[in-house]
């Protein structure tokens, strides 16, 4: 396929009101970490044990968003991009967590950034926790956080709250950004805060989570996110959605997966377990009321919470839609042995190459992403059938490129591995919309700004613009940011002109072509 070609397919194929946006998250940009009475949370606490994050890196300044965001605006601005996908930090407004302790300064900025953005003619779309829980409620006796049933109570006052001072600007509200990872990394693995695990994982287990249990506390710490999501959802319909006319769901990571022996129906099954552990996790719940099957099957000795009766019917249908960060996919093989935890719970283990030693996609450059374009268009099918044709926003994809945090900024300018990812994938969903009729809706790219990303620090870098961490956190506009810019502006075409197809394919004339 020409790419005059495949813009115009594009073009032809999605909703007239698609939505194409960029994402960001509170933590990772805003730094001001202890300026105008932000109050602390457990990812300032987890970065401040030497030895976490590389090179001991933190995020107090991070890219400095919160002073520096009129020029981030105009960087959207000058890429044309509409809809903006950030977070509130809960701690910014509510120092303890506590909604009875205000902090106004906190308010003032979230309102100076939706305004700004707003008169820029950008969307806000606000994501209520994006993993800074306050540390108030990380008791440093028992680092209890997300365990404690009670913090669902607190996230629901704080999103009541944000629906009430921010409500008349925001229509897009995401309760949680990916439960999975925050739940499982954080209390499984112990590499996320609050850093809890089995000593099994490794030494750092005890020494900032004060223990854990691997096998039993992400999936506490999932349910009562789920919990507190569907609280949040209940206050947002009773109390504001009728005036305020806005929308909410979360949003979901979850990789695909291939079958690992291509030859054993065992391996093509553990694909659907594999997925269902994942996207199904959170997905069911709010679609059925309950936990998937394949997890409640093989989760064994009761360290699988239950919904009650009336929590099963809060969950059922709290979303508006449904939310997808979508980054990679990996090969699974069936081993049968029932699991202790939730990384071999599923009877499976996931691999970068299959029984012959084929990897499934090049490596970006973290360790976890491999790319594999077609396992989006996958997903999200996988979605559309198991939930009843939802609408569907994407609100992550994204790549790290590799050995781009050691090339001179010049040259990490262009950016033609991103450039191939994100145009593979977008061209993957417009398949998925247009062969098998999913109802996706929007698709935020992550990320605006290259920022702090989380363990692995400022070394990998996301961004459609490259922030110089060297000299005074410059932003430049790497090559993959023109490249979504051009994308955008052909798309509000309804035909690709000739015009902006010409100035494409000289755009692109470094991007492999997609007639293989
Ligand atoms: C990080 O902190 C640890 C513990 O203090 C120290 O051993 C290590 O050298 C530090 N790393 C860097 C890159 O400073
Ligand atoms: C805020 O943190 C910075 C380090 O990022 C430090 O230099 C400064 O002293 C701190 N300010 C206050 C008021 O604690
Ligand atoms: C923290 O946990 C300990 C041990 O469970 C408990 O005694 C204490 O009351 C808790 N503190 C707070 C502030 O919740
Ligand atoms: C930890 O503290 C929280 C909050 O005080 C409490 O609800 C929870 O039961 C405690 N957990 C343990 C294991 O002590
Ligand atoms: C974790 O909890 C399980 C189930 O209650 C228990 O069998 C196991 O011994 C615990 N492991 C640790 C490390 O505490
Ligand atoms: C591994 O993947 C390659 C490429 O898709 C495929 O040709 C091969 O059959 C696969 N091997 C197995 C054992 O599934
Ligand atoms: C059901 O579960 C919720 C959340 O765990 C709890 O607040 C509620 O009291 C429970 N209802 C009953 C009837 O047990
Ligand atoms: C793949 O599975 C088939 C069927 O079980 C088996 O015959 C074959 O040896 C397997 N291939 C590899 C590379 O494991
Ligand atoms: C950009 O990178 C591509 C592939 O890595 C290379 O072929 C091309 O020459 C580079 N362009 C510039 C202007 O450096
Ligand atoms: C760094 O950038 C900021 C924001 O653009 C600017 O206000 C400041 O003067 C710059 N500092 C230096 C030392 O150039």
């Amino acid at each position: 396929m020409l790419l005059s070609l495949a813009l115009g397919t594009i073009a032809s194929v999605l909703p007239k009101d698609f939505k194409w946006g960029t994402a960001t998250a509170a933590f990772q940009v805003e730094g001001a970490w202890n300026v105008s009475g932000r109050g602390q949370c457990i990812w300032d606490y987890f970065q401040s044990f030497p030895g976490r994050i590389y090179m001991n890196e933190t995020a107090h300044v991070a890219d400095d968003l919160y002073h520096r965001y009129p020029q981030d605006i105009q960087i959207m601005n000058t890429l044309g991009i509409p809809n903006l996908r950030v977070s509130i930090s809960w701690t910014r407004i509510l120092p303890t967590g506590d909604v009875n302790n205000v902090n106004q300064a906190g308010v003032d900025f979230y309102n100076q950034l939706f305004d700004a953005l707003l008169a820029a003619g950008i969307t806000p779309w606000v994501t209520l926790f994006h993993w800074d829980l306050p540390q108030t409620y990380n008791n440093f006796t028992n680092q209890s956080t997300w365990l404690n049933p009670d913090v669902a109570n607190k996230f629901n006052d704080y999103a009541d709250f944000c629906f009430n001072t921010f409500g008349n600007k925001i229509k897009h509200w995401i309760t949680m950004n990916e439960i999975q990872t925050f739940t499982w990394i954080g209390y499984g693995v112990g590499t996320h805060a609050p850093g809890r695990c089995s000593p099994s994982w490794g030494s750092w287990c005890a020494e900032i989570g004060g223990g854990g249990n691997s096998s039993t506390e992400p999936y506490i710490a999932a349910h009562n996110a789920l919990i507190a999501h569907a609280l949040a959802v209940q206050t947002y319909r009773n109390k504001y959605q009728k005036a305020q006319g806005g929308k909410i769901g979360m949003t979901i990571s979850s990789a695909y997966a291939e079958p690992w022996n291509i030859s054993e129906p065992q391996d093509h099954n553990a694909v659907d377990v594999a997925v269902a552990f994942q996207y199904g996790w959170f997905g069911d719940p709010q679609v059925f009321g309950h936990y998937p099957k394949e997890m409640t099957d093989r989760i064994t000795g009761g360290r699988l919470p239950a919904f009650n009766e009336s929590m099963s019917a809060l969950l059922k249908g709290s979303y508006d839609f449904l939310g997808l960060n979508y980054y990679t996919s990996s090969y699974v093989h069936y081993t049968g042995v029932p699991g202790d935890n939730f990384g071999n719970d599923g009877r499976f283990w996931s691999s970068a190459t299959n029984a012959t030693g084929h990897l499934i996609g090049p490596y970006a450059d973290s360790t976890w992403l491999n790319v594999y374009p077609p396992g989006f268009r996958k997903i999200l099918r996988w979605i559309k059938n198991r939930y009843n044709d939802p609408h569907i926003y994407v609100f992550e994809n994204g790549v790290s490129c590799p050995g781009e945090s050691q090339l001179p900024p010049a040259l990490a300018l262009n950016d033609t591995f991103r450039m191939n990812y994100v145009f593979d994938h977008i061209m993957e969903m417009v398949d998925a919309v247009l062969h098998d009729k999913v109802k996706v809706k929007g698709y935020f790219l992550w990320s605006l700004l290259d920022n702090f990303e989380w363990t692995d620090g400022f070394n990998v870098r996301f961004g459609i613009t490259y922030v110089d961490y060297n000299n005074n956190l410059t932003r430049t506009i790497k090559d993959s940011g023109y490249m979504y810019q051009n994308l955008i502006q052909s798309l509000g075409e309804t035909t690709g002109s000739s015009e902006n197809s010409i100035g494409l394919s000289e755009r692109f004339k470094n991007l492999r072509t997609l007639d293989e």
